[in-house]
């Protein structure tokens, strides 16, 4: 079964993300620090998720001649985020990547089935043309990753690829079994879920520590 030795699983080590995770994890950092934070992990997950991003040769003048100079093309580009703590993340995203547009999935599991269901849905046009990052910084049982990969290819995008700060193995083995073309990009594997699903030792409730809502 894929696991997180898999090359399809970006672990990304670089120190500066590592030291913003760690303050992140602690119990006692304030909503507005945490939000701080993953603003700040964000751009630089987005560095380490767009690094093979095809660019495009264009014109320019600089003051002393012209040149043939690389760009993205970043509209392209989606970030479709899983709501809610997914958002935590759109702000630092969109800093660097200004021109990607946003799409939002809203799923919550059904508590008799344990099934993802979907209450919200809505992706840019022309979808076939574009790159599409799903977003969620927890990567904890993987149903809803599951859930949302299998939702937006049913538009067709030219790629996916997905998202978080934070998995769980069985996370990434439950994404891998059900896409296993997708590419996963974390910032840390932690030990194993909990009883409750949450990824131990983890940071908390994300969306919560996010909006200030417990
Ligand atoms: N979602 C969270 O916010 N935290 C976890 O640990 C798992 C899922």
């Amino acid at each position: 079964m894929p696991n997180a030795a898999s090359p399809l699983v970006h672990h990304v080590t670089h120190p500066l993300v590592q030291h913003k995770l760690t303050l992140m994890r602690n119990r006692h950092a304030s909503s507005t620090t945490f939000r701080t934070l993953l603003g700040e992990l964000s751009m630089l997950m987005a560095y380490e998720i767009t690094r093979d991003m095809p660019t495009h040769r264009v014109e320019i003048e600089t003051p002393l001649e012209k040149m043939q100079s690389p760009m993205i093309d970043g509209k392209k580009l989606v970030f479709a985020s899983i709501l809610r703590a997914g958002n935590g993340m759109l702000e630092g995203l969109l800093r660097v990547v200004p021109n990607a547009r946003v799409g939002h999935i809203g799923l919550y599991r059904d508590p008799a089935t344990l099934e993802a269901v979907e209450y919200y849905f809505k992706m840019p046009t022309d979808m076939p043309e574009r790159d599409v990052i799903v977003v969620d910084p927890m990567l904890a049982t993987g149903h809803s990753a599951v859930a949302a990969v299998s939702r937006i290819k049913t538009l067709a995008p030219r790629s996916i690829k997905y998202l978080c700060l934070l998995a769980a193995p069985q996370g990434i083995a439950t994404l891998h079994a059900a896409h296993p073309e997708v590419p996963i990009y974390t910032a840390a594997i932690d030990r194993e879920l909990n009883d409750h699903g949450y990824i131990v030792p983890g940071l908390g409730d994300a969306g919560d520590r996010i909006f200030g809502t417990k």
